[in-house]
């Protein structure tokens, strides 16, 4: 298969690629390696998808949002995971289901902050609850049997120096067993589901 993974060069997309990258072709993008894209900007994903022709699955590993407890939180501050986690995977989805192949798939990604609330997290949850509701109602509409996902993860173990003081409790996954879930999504046949990596 011809894999687009956006966000391939951070945490969560070296592992997805590591994953998936012995057994098909895998193109890289990001912000600022591979090939170049903001998903934030529908233009550029638009750019993006007319670069690269056909393709039979998009993952995407991006996605930015703000950490602050709610009575420091702005109406800018939610703007950053709006426009970044939520708009910036559902431009995917806008802009890449034409480029894909039948019965072609994307995945995006969530998180288990969704439902599984933490301290200064409010705007992480709402994105992770916007991603994983998109998924199960674009699951129904699209088209010549294109499939779409989204993977769920708790903190990685990767991370734990970075986000572990937020998410004090809970046991971390490693980046290679949630990109397992990136390939049960691509090299499966579901669409509509939420794959929660918790552990
Ligand atoms: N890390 C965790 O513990 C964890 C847990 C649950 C869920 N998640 C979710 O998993 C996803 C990836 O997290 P991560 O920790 O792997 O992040 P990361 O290490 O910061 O990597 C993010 C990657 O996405 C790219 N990117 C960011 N914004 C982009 C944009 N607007 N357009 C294109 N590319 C963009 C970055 O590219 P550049 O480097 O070029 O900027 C980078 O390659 C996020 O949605 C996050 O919320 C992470």
């Amino acid at each position: 298969m011809r894999i687009l993974v956006v966000g391939a060069n951070g945490t969560l997309g070296k592992a997805v690629v590591a994953e998936l990258g012995s057994r098909h072709e895998i193109i890289a993008a990001g912000r600022n390696s591979g090939e170049k894209v903001d998903i934030s900007d529908i233009k550029s994903v638009r750019a993006l998808f007319k670069r690269l022709g056909t393709l039979d699955a998009v993952i995407c590993a991006a996605g930015d949002a703000h950490f602050g407890m709610l009575n420091t939180m702005t109406p800018e501050l939610f703007d950053i995971a709006l426009r970044s986690k939520v708009m910036g995977q559902v431009n995917l989805v806008l802009a890449g289901q034409e480029s894909l192949s039948d019965r072609g798939s994307i995945t995006l990604t969530s998180g288990t902050l969704g439902r599984d609330p933490i301290l200064a997290g409010t705007s992480v949850s709402l994105a992770n609850g916007a991603i994983d509701a998109f998924v199960r109602a674009a699951a129904i509409e699209l088209p010549r049997g294109l499939r779409v996902n989204a993977v769920a993860p708790t903190i990685l173990t990767e991370s734990v120096e970075v986000y572990g003081a937020y998410m004090r409790g809970r046991r971390p996954v490693a980046a290679a067993d949630v990109a397992l879930a990136f390939s049960k999504s691509v090299e499966g046949a579901q669409t509509g589901q939420i794959y929660l990596v918790d552990a």
